[in-house]
C-alpha cells in the first residue's frame, strides 16, 4: 500500500520537529519523565522550599503545573525554581513564591519535550535517572537523547480538560455514554477488542483532508466516543511488546467515515506543528498501568487497512517514529494484517522504523529500504471476532483494580 495521496504527501513536508516556548498542551498539566508514564512531578509541599520530586501520579494539586510567560506554576502563586539560581550540575529544584522576572524561576519547554532552564543551558533532569519516589528533580547540562531530560506533559486520565489543545475540533471530557455523533478525541489502546480508532467525523472524508480534526471510534460503548460499527473489522492483530502496545489489521473503513478509495494518512502525537493529529488527541491504556497517558503514538487508517503503536519508555520517540508519513503501514509496522484474524498477543519489538544499524534512513531518499521483518509473537490468544461491548466501567473514581481480562474474549467478572 502507498500512501501517495496528494494530502499525504502534503503532510510529509509539514513533519518537522517544531521548537515551542511552551508545551502544546494547555491548562493544568502532568509533568511525566520520559522514563515513566506513572511518575509525575511533584511539590512536596506549597511552602516556599519546598523540594521538588518525582511521585507516583495521583491528579494531586501537588503535580498540576501551568506554563505562564516562562514560569511553571504550581498552587497558583509558587513557581518552579532552582535554589538559589546555582548552576552547578547537581543543584536540586525547588518550588518558591513566583516574582516577575526572576531568573531562577525561567523556564522553557522544547519541541524535544526538554524542560530548559532559559538562558543557562541547563535542563531539568531526573537525578540519575531514578523512579523511587521521593527522587529529587535537579538542574543538569542539557543533552540530547538525554532520556533523564524528558518530561512528557499530560492530563490524569479522571480529570480530562474539555480541550487539550487550542484549535482542537472536538472534545476530551468525554464521559461515559456513547453516541454516533460524539466528537470524542480521547483515545483507547488495551486489545484487540479494546482499542479506537481516528476516523473522520464526517461521511466520505480522505483521512489527509480531516487529521486535524479526526475524532475516536472505539470498539468499546461507554466512553463517550462513538462505536465502530460491528462489522466494520476484518482482522485486528494487538501486540504487547516490552516497550509498546500496536494493533494492525484490515476492514470496511467506508463505514467509520473513510471515503471509498482513499489511500489514507497518517496521525500521531505531534502533527505539523508539534500539536497532534488530530489537534487535541489523546491516547490512554490500561497496558502498562491502569488509565496511563501515552505521549508517543502513530497510527495509519486508509479506507481497508489501519495500524496504531504507542509507545512508552526511553525510545518512546524511536519507536513510535512517525516522520515516515507516505511509507504506510506495512513499512512502518511490519506484523500480521491477515482478515478473518482476531488476536491478542505478545512480541518482541520491532526495529525501530527507518533505523538500520548505525545507520537511520530519511523518507524520500532513494533508495527506499525495505521494511524491517516483522519481529517474533508468542502467546497468542484469537477471539472469535470483534465487536461493540461495553467498557469497563470506573468505580470509587478510579479504575477498577480487577485486572482487566488480558484475553478479552472472557467475560469481565461482574462488579459488586
Ligand atoms: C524569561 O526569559 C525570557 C528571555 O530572556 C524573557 O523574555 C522572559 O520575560 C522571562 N520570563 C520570566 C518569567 O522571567
Amino acid at each position: 500500500m502507498h500512501y501517495t495521496t496528494r494530502s499525504a504527501l502534503g503532510l510529509a513536508l509539514l513533519t518537522t520537529f517544531v521548537s515551542a516556548q511552551t508545551p502544546p498542551f494547555i491548562g493544568a498539566l502532568l509533568l511525566e519523565p520520559g522514563l515513566s508514564n506513572a511518575k509525575c512531578m511533584t511539590a512536596a509541599s506549597n511552602n516556599d522550599g519546598a523540594f521538588v520530586t518525582i511521585q507516583g501520579c495521583t491528579g494531586a494539586t501537588s503535580q498540576k503545573w501551568t506554563f505562564s510567560g516562562g514560569s511553571v506554576k504550581v498552587f497558583g502563586n509558587k513557581c518552579l525554581d532552582v535554589t538559589d539560581g546555582i548552576t552547578t550540575d547537581g543543584t536540586k529544584l525547588q518550588i518558591w513564591t513566583c516574582s516577575a522576572n526572576n531568573p531562577n524561576q525561567n523556564f522553557s519547554y522544547t519541541g524535544d519535550n526538554r524542560l530548559a532552564w532559559t538562558n543557562k543551558g541547563k535542563c531539568v533532569d531526573l537525578s540519575g535517572g531514578r523512579l523511587d519516589d521521593g527522587n529529587r528533580i535537579q538542574s543538569w547540562a542539557c543533552r540530547d537523547n538525554n532520556a533523564n531530560q524528558v518530561w512528557n506533559t499530560g492530563y490524569n486520565v479522571n480529570q480530562l480538560p474539555q480541550t487539550s489543545q487550542n484549535g482542537q475540533f472536538g472534545t476530551n471530557a468525554c464521559g461515559t455514554t456513547s453516541s454516533q455523533t460524539a466528537n470524542c478525541q480521547t483515545a483507547w489502546i488495551n486489545s484487540a477488542d479494546d482499542f479506537c480508532l481516528w476516523a473522520p467525523p464526517n461521511p466520505n472524508s480522505a483521512i489527509g483532508d480531516i487529521e486535524r480534526e479526526a475524532i475516536a471510534w472505539c470498539t468499546k460503548s461507554g466512553r463517550g466516543s462513538r462505536t465502530i460499527p460491528d462489522g466494520t473489522l476484518k482482522g485486528v492483530h494487538f501486540v504487547k511488546t516490552q516497550n509498546y502496545v500496536q494493533i494492525t489489521g484490515v476492514g470496511d473503513f467506508t463505514k467509520v467515515n473513510v471515503r471509498a478509495g482513499d489511500a489514507g494518512g497518517e496521525l500521531d502525537n505531534r502533527g505539523a506543528d508539534g500539536k497532534g493529529n488530530p489537534v487535541g488527541g489523546l491516547v490512554y491504556g490500561n497496558t502498562f498501568g491502569a488509565g496511563q497517558q501515552y505521549h508517543e503514538w502513530t497510527t495509519f487508517i486508509s479506507d481497508s487497512e489501519f495500524c496504531i503503536r504507542a509507545c512508552i519508555g526511553p525510545d518512546a520517540t524511536k519507536n513510535c517514529n512517525h516522520i515516515y508519513d507516505v511509507m504506510g503501514c506495512y513499512w512502518n509496522m511490519p506484523a500480521n494484517y491477515d482478515a478473518g484474524v482476531f488476536e491478542n498477543c505478545d512480541a518482541d519489538n520491532d526495529l525501530p522504523m527507518g533505523v538500520y544499524g548505525t545507520s537511520t534512513w530519511h523518507q524520500g531518499v532513494s533508495p527506499t529500504p525495505p521494511p524491517h521483518p516483522a519481529a517474533s509473537s508468542s502467546n497468542c490468544q484469537a477471539l472469535p471476532t470483534v465487536k461493540v461491548t461495553p467498557a469497563q466501567v470506573k468505580r470509587n473514581g478510579g479504575f477498577e483494580k480487577v485486572v482487566l481480562p488480558r484475553f478479552p474474549g472472557a467475560t469481565p467478572a461482574p462488579l459488586a
